[in-house]
């Protein structure tokens, strides 16, 4: 019996690919690669000496899904497929709804016409309503872009066919995934300009960028930037071990927020990758970013005492990892 990841070439998924056959289980890829490359399940199949089957396909393409489900003995999914730009889903909301909503719904009806009853959920920290962190599972919510609202969403589809059905469900709230796995051999593949924090640090440290902008020195924080939950990219991919045994054992919908519990500052962040990496990042400050939270992190501790898993790498591990990722691929998987 397999676990299929939908989504598993991308960033999230192929590092939890690796954990998962690390841990002994059996993997299957589907992935459409629109933002992926074939590259990463390749790396991880030399990595672990394992030939994962890999399906290119979209999630939302019904017949492909039933071509994949009737020749694969699937136990349960972990469904990371999805579109994640905050700023692309603002100007395209319809691509987002779409293709969002569209494979949840088409995987949702394979899982039950082929009777598989687990499922993993990659939702994220953008569900919850900005200023009162930390945020535990039962603070208010509302997603503040076209990408959050689509999580949300999919939060609730799950949670009515959980109550509908004998579907078992993990909805894991991911505050902010960065690193690399150690050995430099997967890591994060942003297309163009990173659009996030740890790629641009890591492009500039490469020479690819001049200098990283800070967006913004006046948030009422500890020192005026903006605050964030930073978890490795290995934790978290180890949470989801956690969330599939969990998933196993137990009836109904679940949800469970995925951080390290403790913010750091973007200052902060640029001091760790300065000390981890023995370098000196220039920076200049900006203008905030628009749409941007000055406070996110996690209350974690549901996950620790349900899932019994707890982040353990530090934020230095975190930009050691995303510099030897970085020098070593330094245009990604091309
Ligand atoms: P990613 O873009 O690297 O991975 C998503 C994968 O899904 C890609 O490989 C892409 O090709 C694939 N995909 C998209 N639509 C598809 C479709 N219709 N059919 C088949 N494949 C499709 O992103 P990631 O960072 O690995 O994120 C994985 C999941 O976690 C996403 O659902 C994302 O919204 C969520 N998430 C990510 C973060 C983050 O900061 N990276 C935070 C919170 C939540
Ligand atoms: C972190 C901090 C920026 C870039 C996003 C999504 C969220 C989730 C995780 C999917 C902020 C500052 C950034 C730069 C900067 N993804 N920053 N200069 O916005 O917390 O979360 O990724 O679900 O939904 O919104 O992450 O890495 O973009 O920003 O100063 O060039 O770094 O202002 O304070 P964010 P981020």
């Amino acid at each position: 019996m397999s676990v299929l990841l939908t989504g598993g070439a991308g960033y999230i998924g192929s590092h939890t690919a690796l954990a998962l056959i690390e841990a002994g289980e059996k993997v299957v890829v589907a992935d459409n690669l629109c933002n992926a490359s074939r590259e990463a399940i390749r790396r991880v199949e030399e990595m672990t000496g394992t030939e994962i089957p890999f399906y290119e396909a979209d999630v939302a393409d019904t017949a492909a899904m039933n071509a994949l489900f009737e020749r694969e003995e699937i136990e349960s999914v972990i469904h990371f497929a999805g579109l994640k730009a905050v700023g692309e889903s603002v100007e395209k909301p319809l691509l987002y709804y779409r293709n969002n909503l569209d494979s949840t719904l088409t995987l949702l009806e394979t899982m039950e016409r082929f009777g598989v009853r687990r499922l993993v959920f990659s939702s994220s920290a953008t569900v919850y309503r900005d200023g009162n962190a930390p945020f535990s599972e039962d603070s208010p919510l509302s997603g503040s872009c076209p990408y959050g609202r689509s999580k949300l969403m999919i939060e609730q589809i799950i949670g009515d066919v959980c109550a509908a059905s004998a579907l078992s469900a993990v909805i894991l709230r991911y505050f902010n995934p960065v690193g690399a796995h150690p050995s430099g051999r997967i890591g994060e593949d942003p297309s163009g300009v990173p659009a996030n924090l740890m790629p641009y640090i890591s492009q500039t440290a490469s020479g690819k960028r001049q200098a990283l902008t800070v967006f913004g020195g006046d948030y009422p924080t500890r020192d005026g930037t903006g605050e964030r939950d930073y978890l490795h990219i290995c934790d978290l991919a180890e949470g989801h071990l956690s969330a599939l045994r969990y998933c196993r054992e137990h009836e109904g919908a679940e949800v469970f927020n995925l951080g390290r519990g403790e913010s750091v500052t973007v200052l902060e962040l640029i001091r760790a990758w300065n000390r981890a990496n023995d370098m000196d990042i220039p920076y200049v400050l900006g203008p905030r970013r628009e749409g941007d939270v000055a406070v996110t992190y996690a209350n974690a501790d549901k996950a620790k005492k349900m899932l019994h898993w707890e982040a353990r790498r530090s934020v230095e591990d975190m930009c050691r990892d995303a510099w030897n990722w970085q020098k070593q691929n330094p245009d990604g998987y091309r």
